[in-house]
């Protein structure tokens, strides 16, 4: 693989360009227009910068960024690409129409994965033509840090498209796992249960969102508190996933808690609206 297309350029699309580029893959990044590229460009040279005051980034890596990263506003600029990896907003709908497009834009053997965290690849891959190229490849937030990719074989996809999956998550020094088309994967169908009973245990009044989180730092050794992390990969990410596992499983650990989905109803994201449990306004 040489040439790589990321579509979305928000937390993931931005992390993944990044990683594509660093590592020395001809990267496009592609968004719906120049006001959301800039910010998504800004904030991964914002990563790099810190991370060179941190010593954990060298001015060759920023050079390599700078030399193989482009962006564009129109698919159309995928058109020789190896691997394209979407990362847009989590909608079935969306997403089909966008895998639509780019199954008649790319090469016929351009590998289509998408960075999906519940939605399934067998029924993305119903809208590509040569649907055995469609495949998961599910990154976890902050991208340039967390090793973990999943790569989700959906019915169709091939041995061959699973091996240059895992080859590339290895060459951007990344950590894959392989898993079958089932929701929410490995990751997701551990990790959306344990904060859901996190947001019952606030709604439910048995402990303030800061002692749940403390009680996790302190009490497990986990980096981050559930209340926290919720706000860090998104009260509406971590809604639709646990509705798409509620209607595939129908099992109560699934549900979103009522004050979940108020939360959403109103807005409050977590850290990329400005506010989720906590507050992230600039004062
Ligand atoms: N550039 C390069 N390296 C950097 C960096 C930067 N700008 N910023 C931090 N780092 C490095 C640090 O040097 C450090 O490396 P080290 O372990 O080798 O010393 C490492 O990253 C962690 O940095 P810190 O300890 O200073 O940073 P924090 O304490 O603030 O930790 C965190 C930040 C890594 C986000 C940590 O809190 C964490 O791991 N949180 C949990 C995140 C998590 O669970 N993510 C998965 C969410 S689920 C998901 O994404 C799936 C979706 O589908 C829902």
């Amino acid at each position: 693989m040489k040439r790589i297309g990321v579509v979305g350029c928000g937390l993931m699309g931005s992390g993944i360009a990044q990683m594509s580029a660093l590592n020395g893959y001809a990267t496009t990044v592609v968004e719906i227009n120049d006001e959301v590229l800039k910010k998504g460009i800004a904030n991964i040279y914002d990563f790099l910068e810190k991370g060179k005051k941190r010593g954990k980034v060298t001015d060759e890596q920023i050079e390599a960024v700078k030399k193989n990263l482009s962006t564009a506003t129109s698919l159309s600029a995928l058109k020789d690409c190896d691997l394209v990896i979407e990362a847009v907003t989590e909608n079935t709908d969306l997403k089909k129409k966008l895998f639509k497009d780019l199954s008649e834009i790319t090469r016929p053997d351009c590998i289509l994965a998408t960075n999906t965290s519940s939605i399934s690849i067998t029924e993305i891959a119903t809208v590509v033509k040569n649907p055995e190229r469609m495949v998961g490849m599910h990154f976890f937030n902050p991208v340039p840090i967390m090793k973990l990719v999943e790569v989700i074989r959906g019915l169709a996809t091939t041995d061959a498209v699973m091996a240059a999956c895992r080859e590339y998550a290895l060459s951007i020094g990344k950590e894959p796992i392989t898993c079958s088309d089932t929701p929410a994967f490995v990751v997701n169908k551990l990790l959306i249960p344990y904060l859901l009973d996190a947001v019952r245990m606030v709604q439910d009044g048995i402990a303030t969102p800061e002692d749940v989180d403390k009680a996790m730092v302190h009490g497990c050794g986990y980096p981050m508190g559930p209340i926290t992390l919720l706000d860090y990969v998104g009260l509406d990410t971590t809604c639709h996933a646990a509705d798409v596992m509620y209607e595939e499983f129908r099992e109560p650990k699934y549900a979103a808690p009522v004050l979940l989905r108020r939360m959403v109803q109103a807005g409050r994201w977590g850290r990329k609206s400005g506010r989720g449990f906590y507050s992230y306004e600039k004062k």
